[in-house]
């Protein structure tokens, strides 16, 4: 018997399933994600990055941070280390292209450090040198990101060098640190993750001590407890 056909569509079966399962199925679940009205605040989320954070994503993405940061918030003990209040899901990422979730945890996952960290010129120090923040801290340094600029004498620094300790402005002998464009966009990037908006599919945990919230309707039918 000539077995060709049934191969055929054997073949055939296998193709056209993977790709229901692997196009077609998430493009139902997820392809009409739109920003949606926060209830509380009225505001609308996700919205779109600002320019400067959104040419901060591109050097993020040129020097691969994402080998060593995540950007996804899982439940449980994710949220028990503080790296963010809720778990991420698909809605945070609907304007990122690419998504940039990062495959491995050798530093703290970034999807909150905008709520985290709002020093701007605690990440520039921390991008410069990172161990003159975090104490054996094993992030490489991005000193490429800065220029080193000489110091007339007596003349006062530049309003966009540096805040650095006293210790390091001395060990610099009269030249200061002053940061490229893209180390601003960087950390316009950093300063704008923030998965924290209350969404319907990840609602904020309630805090220990507060009441559940109140229905907008009073229901009649559930007699009020005392
Ligand atoms: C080789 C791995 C590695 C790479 C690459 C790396 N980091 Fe880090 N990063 C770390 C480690 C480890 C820490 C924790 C220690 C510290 O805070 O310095 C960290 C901490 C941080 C923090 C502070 C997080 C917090 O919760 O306090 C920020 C912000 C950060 N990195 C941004 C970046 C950016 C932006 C890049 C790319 C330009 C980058 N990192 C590249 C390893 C890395």
């Amino acid at each position: 018997m000539n077995q060709a056909p049934l191969l055929m569509l054997g073949i055939f079966a296998a193709l056209s399933t993977s790709w229901f399962g692997l196009v077609v199925w998430p493009q139902i679940q997820l392809g009409a994600l739109k920003p949606v009205e926060i209830e509380e605040t009225g505001e609308i989320y996700p919205s779109a990055r600002p320019g400067l954070a959104q040419q901060g994503a591109e050097v993020y993405r040129a020097n691969n941070c994402a080998a060593c940061h995540s950007q996804q918030v899982r439940p449980g003990a994710d949220i028990n280390r503080g790296w963010g209040p809720r778990r991420t899901v698909a809605q945070d990422y609907l304007f990122d292209a690419p998504v940039m979730l990062g495959s491995s945890r050798i530093g703290p996952d970034l999807a909150n450090i905008g709520a985290r960290q709002l020093d701007d010129n605690w990440h520039l120090i921390h991008l410069y040198k990172p161990r003159l923040i975090v104490e054996k801290s094993s992030m490489p340094s991005y000193r490429f990101l800065f220029t080193k600029r000489a110091l007339d004498a007596g003349a006062k620094p530049s309003p966009n060098a540096l805040k650095l300790s006293p210790e390091e402005t001395k060990r610099l002998e009269g030249y200061e640190m002053v940061p490229k464009p893209d180390a601003l966009a960087l950390v316009a990037y950093l300063r704008s993750l923030r998965a924290d908006a209350p969404l319907f599919e990840a609602p904020l945990p309630a805090k220990p001590g507060l009441k559940p919230a109140k229905l907008s309707a009073p229901s009649t039918n559930s007699p009020a407890k005392k």
